[in-house]
């Protein structure tokens, strides 16, 4: 069966715990997974802008042997002149993954269900799923075990990166609080999965919009912008909804003393962070953005694996990895 990578939820605990092993492992041997050899095509689809996603990507399917083919905005059909399905098919009969930045998530769904190779969500306006894997690993890096550890979001609450901190910290088993404004929360469909993934892994969903109180303890804060790709229109407005939710010297004081700060990148320094926390000590930002580039190719590698896509020298490195 053909696995794709559409939300956090994707993964289950298990196989999330693997992909991080995997990264792990990957980052100490950057060359030895040829996952994409022969060289075999990657697409990378954008249909909104990128700095992080389009190098991490490209040089990681580099690196696991491959060619990466990137699609900028506007250069392909797909969406307007042909249909997703119909893009999908000729894909997958000549690259063997396709990665896409899109706004809708159900057009990331058309796609996988007809597409026959493995489909990553590399954003929608719904999820950030990659950016999750990342964070995470940062986190085991900087905190060890991720089991039981408090991440607590502040901002935008019902964004991207919002709904992926709910998911994916629940699926590693952490208390996840969320914080934000009336009317700017996660929806009660993200919130229902969580809890029931939560309810498995032991983890915990707190959906709030007193920042104080998510703040108090925390051993992750973390943040994002609050004007999101699509919404450029609303930022004046926005930038007033969200102004008590900024990530500073305050905010902190209310975490744990060794709590570290993650941000997705780009951030807007004197908006929702202050330069002073985001280039402060419990900054890990800057080795969350490189661990990008580690974790989606074992993602890749993984996906190539279980969809029985991958050689056999790929499949035995990729398994002694990801159980270690
Ligand atoms: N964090 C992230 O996805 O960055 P880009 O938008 O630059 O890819
Ligand atoms: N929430 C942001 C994340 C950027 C990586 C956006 O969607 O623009």
């Amino acid at each position: 069966m053909t696995r794709h990578f559409l939300n956090d939820l994707d993964l289950s605990p298990e196989e999330l715990g693997q992909v991080l092993n995997l990264a792990h492992w990957m980052r100490d041997h950057p060359y030895a997974v040829k996952a994409l050899g022969g060289p075999q095509t990657a697409a990378v689809i954008f249909d909104k802008t990128s700095t992080r996603t389009r190098v991490s990507f490209s040089a990681g399917i580099a690196a696991l042997g491959g060619n990466p083919l990137v699609i900028n905005p506007g250069e392909a059909q797909l969406g307007h002149k042909e249909s997703i399905s119909d893009t999908a098919r000729v894909l997958a009969r000549q690259v063997s993954l396709i990665v896409w930045r899109t706004y809708a998530q159900t057009d990331l769904e058309e796609m996988a269900q007809y597409s026959r190779v493995p489909v990553i969500n590399s954003l929608s306006d719904d999820y950030h799923p990659c950016q999750l894997l990342a964070d995470l690993l940062t986190v085991r890096d900087h905190l060890g075990e991720l089991r039981g550890k408090t991440l607590t979001y502040l901002g935008d609450a019902a964004n991207n990166m919002a709904n992926s901190y709910l998911l994916a910290g629940v699926n590693a088993g952490m208390d996840v609080r969320i914080a934000g404004p009336e009317g700017h929360l996660p929806s009660e469909e993200v919130i229902r999965a969580a809890e029931e993934r939560a309810a498995i892994t032991g983890g915990r969903v707190t959906v709030t919009t007193d920042a104080g109180a998510a703040l108090e303890k925390a051993h992750v804060v973390a943040t994002d912008t609050w004007v999101s790709m699509g919404q450029e229109q609303e930022e004046a407005q926005r930038r007033e909804i969200f102004g008590r939710y900024q990530l500073n010297a305050d905010a902190m004081a209310k975490a744990a003393d060794d709590a570290v700060v993650l941000h997705c990148l780009p951030a807007y320094r004197g908006a929702e962070i202050t330069s002073e926390v985001i280039d402060g000590p419990h900054s890990v930002v800057w080795d969350e953005a490189e661990n990008r580039l580690h974790v989606q190719k074992a993602l890749i590698a993984w996906l190539l694996v279980e969809s029985e896509r991958a050689d056999e020298e790929t499949v035995r490195t990729v398994r002694q990895a990801m159980s270690a």
